[in-house]
């Protein structure tokens, strides 16, 4: 079943009713300034940071879903009949009711008794705010008269002490209106230098900023007192909660159709120019005052809107591609392409599932996000690359994340995670392979943010290997630490105590677990960093780095093999984990994608017979779960893995992350079916039509679904926030599809299914545009029998750069 369709012309996905399975959230913002935003206008907004710097109050896990929204009432004068256009929060009956989210910005439209409105919300690109644009038409054959209302809970700045320290922010909550803009400034007294404001196009007939008086006691979002009588009570808010709401009056002739929009914002003033006039309490405005007075305007929203989607055609048309499978084309041409562009921004801090308070940017995560996304904003990966090395530690070792908007690493959730440090030399390398701008490996860093710390980039690389190979563990594989990849394989906590966490919890001292996934993932950095030091000249140390990768290889295949598959790791005590040997948890999927990534196994059947194995025990109808058989009780030993129920989460569960290494695995073999069928078995555009049962958005990954253990086998959670995004980019367009940046050009080297005979694609690659048509008129599944440039045949499949600006038609043939 559906609650919506495709509009790719558009690039939309359109829901067409709004009680979708879960809330179906989309993302404003690009840089800066971000919210997100459901089907029926739920969510928050923040600026850079979702915890530190929050706009807007959302009630997560609430009852009903989804409260806490940018939300309108319209009210009929007549009748007194009041309603949500968006749905939420009256729930009210609708005619036509639709939500269209689209690359950066949503638009929901509805009809109820003749009276149509749609309302556009986007954030411009280059500022600090939102725009809500509505338009009310009346499709009445009588004049109609309204009132509109809009509302805002404001969260007082730091979302973590907002939902904690009542007994301080009840007393703190400060407000000014000023003609049609209400100004939200707790704390703006004191210390903070910043302050938002809800600005409204038309003039007031009223206006609320104390939530309570707004609503009425005990009254909720779905019947505010202000609205129920149409009319607002002007309350300005001290203490409590202050909200922001405007009333205006419309009367619309038959046929009239009316816009009103609201501006909301962030907005920061010099510490010595926060009040004017100097030395009175008064927020100065007159900064503010012509950015707020600019997308008041009908004409400057509709060419900021116009710019967004220019904007996003410009990102998404650097890769673009026609396959014979539609699932394919949409997801790379943009929902894929889109969800990696917003993992880039969000990490794991903010979504339905992610409160903006738990996490903040995480090194493994936003390493492997960069993967992704490097090709459209190469500049911002740089950035990102050398933010996230600021934050490494001499060691060579990692915090798990830092804040965004301090960019300070802290252990909030772990430190030691021994996998960590070895995503930074790939994500080094992705940037180099995309833009060959050496330049970066000499940008002096700091370690764990120190000034005076600083060593060139290229040397926190070589400690990042360095960080593995000085802690090998009897085995001469790397030591797991607190966790690899896995973050709740916890080999050395041994948690007993309830509610614990397993990633902060001290580890108890003198185990010798080791990671067989992080030998495969040192294998495959040793080889990058190898190539990096061969570009810079440095060709005795690529040969000591692929002497150590060697050496790793050795030990994986002699002590991380079992027999039919790659071993899970050795824990506390030496034992082995992901074994025949093991009666639940015998084989994981993890190892058997990184080590063939890196290349383990190709040369001996080993790879084979590990899809193989794959293939038999772990691939299900709704992908590839973590592994088998689930963990029926809690293994101390073993730690968060077996806290979850059989088919959830990391035990068992369809862990998407990990889907796509298989995929890499299938097509570096040549199993170009293979492949592709576990590519669509997780696609979420392929699974459309069981949205019943997949419950989350059908346009972007979710980080799980539930597996073949579980009650609710086949239902997604956790969408949008996963390395999943990136990693199924990667799997489709550069292993699936073949098309691949590398530090000589651009490799086309498809690894495809059967029956497909051909596709096209658009690469925009260091300047130069590659028009590239591939046919298979044999049936082969990988091999490049020919290229050709503007029609000159070239040797392999290597197309060396072409010159800026260059457009060149490469014809490749398969057989
Ligand atoms: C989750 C993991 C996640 C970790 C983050 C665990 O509870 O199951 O997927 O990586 O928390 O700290
Ligand atoms: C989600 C975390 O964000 C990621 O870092 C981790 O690798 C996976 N969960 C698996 O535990």
């Amino acid at each position: 079943m559906r609650y919506g369709h495709f509009d790719d012309g558009r690039r939309e996905y359109v829901i067409t009713r709004p009680d979708t399975p879960l809330p179906w959230i989309n993302y404003l913002g690009s840089e800066a300034y971000f919210g997100i935003i459901s089907n029926t206008a739920g969510g928050y907004s923040f600026y850079r940071d979702a915890r530190l710097r929050r706009l807007t109050r959302y009630r997560y896990n609430n009852v009903p879903f989804d409260l806490g929204g940018r939300y309108l009432y319209l009210r009929d004068s007549a009748s007194g009949d009041f309603w949500s256009p968006s749905w939420q929060p009256t729930q009210s009956e609708l005619e036509d009711y639709e939500c269209r989210h689209g690359m950066g910005y949503s638009a929901i439209s509805s009809c109820r008794n003749g009276i149509e409105a749609e309302t556009l919300y986007f954030v411009p690109l280059g500022e600090n705010l939102e725009i809500w644009r509505m338009r009310v038409t009346n499709k009445r054959d009588g004049e109609a008269k309204l009132s509109l209302f809009s509302a805002v809970e404001f969260c007082l700045w730091d979302a973590q002490d907002d939902q904690t320290n009542f007994q301080r922010n009840f007393s703190t909550g400060q407000v000014e209106v000023e003609g049609s803009v209400i100004y939200h400034k707790t704390e703006y007294r004191e210390r903070r230098d910043h302050f938002a404001y809800f600005a409204c196009s038309e003039p007031l007939a009223g206006f609320d900023t104390q939530r309570d008086t707004f609503l009425g006691a005990y009254k909720g979002w779905d019947s505010p007192a202000a609205v129920e009588r149409g009319e607002s009570f002007d309350s300005v808010a001290h203490g409590w909660a202050p909200c922001g709401s405007h009333h205006v009056e419309l009367t619309l002739a038959p046929g009239e159709s009316k816009e009103v929009i609201f501006v909301l914002g962030y907005w920061e003033n010099p510490d010595e120019a926060k009040f004017d006039p100097p030395g009175s309490q008064t927020v100065s405005k007159k900064p503010v005052a012509p950015v707020i007075e600019r997308y008041l305007r009908s004409d400057e929203v509709e060419s900021a809107y116009q710019g967004l989607r220019d904007y996003w055609s410009r990102l998404l048309g650097i890769l673009q591609v026609q396959t014979p499978d539609e699932h394919t084309n949409r997801m790379v041409n943009i929902w894929n392409a889109y969800q990696c562009m917003v993992t880039f921004n969000m990490s794991r801090s903010a979504s339905f599932y992610e409160s903006g308070i738990g996490r903040g940017m995480g090194f493994r995560d936003s390493n492997q996000d960069l993967l992704g996304f490097v090709h459209m904003v190469p500049e911002r990966a740089r950035e990102r690359i050398l933010d996230i090395a600021a934050t490494q530690l001499p060691t060579g070792g990692a915090y798990h994340q830092y804040q965004p908007l301090t960019k300070r690493g802290n252990d909030a959730v772990g430190s030691g995670f021994n996998d960590d440090p070895a995503w930074l030399i790939l994500g080094a390398a992705a940037y180099l392979k995309e833009t060959a701008d050496l330049s970066i490996l000499d940008e002096p860093v700091t370690y764990d943010n120190e000034p005076g710390t600083e060593s060139p980039l290229y040397e926190h690389l070589q400690r990042s290997l360095r960080y593995t190979l000085d802690r090998l563990g009897p085995h001469e594989l790397p030591l797991i630490g607190r966790a690899d990849w896995n973050d709740c394989l916890n080999l050395n906590c041994f948690s007993t105590t309830p509610g614990e966490s397993f990633q902060t919890t001290e580890n108890k001292e003198g185990g010798v677990a080791e990671s067989v996934f992080i030998g495969g993932l040192f294998v495959l950095a040793a080889e990058e960093l190898a190539q990096i030091a061969g570009l810079r000249g440095q060709t005795d140390e690529a040969k000591v780095y692929r002497a150590d990768g060697a050496k790793m290889d050795t030990v994986v295949r002699e002590h991380g093999w079992d027999g039919e598959w790659f071993r899970r790791a050795y824990d506390y005590f030496g034992d082995v984990v992901g074994s025949a040997k093991n009666e639940e948890g015998s084989i994981f999927i993890e190892p058997q994608g990184m080590c063939i990534l890196a290349g383990i196994g190709l040369d001996d059947g080993k790879a084979e017979k590990a899809l193989d194995s794959v293939s038999d025990k772990l691939a299900t109808k709704h992908g590839i779960v973590l592994q088998q058989p689930a963990f029926t009780h809690y293994y101390v030993n073993l730690g968060e893995i077996s806290s979850y129920p059989p088919g959830y989460k990391e035990n068992a569960g369809v862990f998407c992350h990990t889907n796509p290494w298989i995929m890499i695995a299938e097509a570096i073999i040549g199993r170009g079916d293979a492949a592709f069928d576990y590519y669509q078995r997780i696609n979420p555009s392929s699974r459309e039509d069981i949205s019943e049962l997949h419950r989350c958005e059908p346009y972007v990954y979710p980080q799980m679904i539930a597996g073949k253990d579980a009650a609710s086998f086949g239902e997604a959670k956790n969408s949008w926030l996963s390395g999943t995004a990136a990693w199924n980019f990667v799997a489709v367009s550069q292993w699936i599809l073949g098309v691949r940046a590398e530090y000589g050009g651009l490799r086309i080297d498809p690894c495809l299914p059967k029956e497909w005979e051909r596709f096209e694609a658009t690469r925009r690659f260091r300047g130069a545009t590659y028009q590239i048509s591939v046919s298979k008129p044999k049936g082969v599944c990988k091999g490049v029998a020919q290229v050709t440039v503007d029609g000159k045949k070239i040797e392999g499949n290597l197309i060396a750069p072409q010159p800026a600006g260059a457009e060149v038609v490469v014809e490749v043939t398969m057989g």
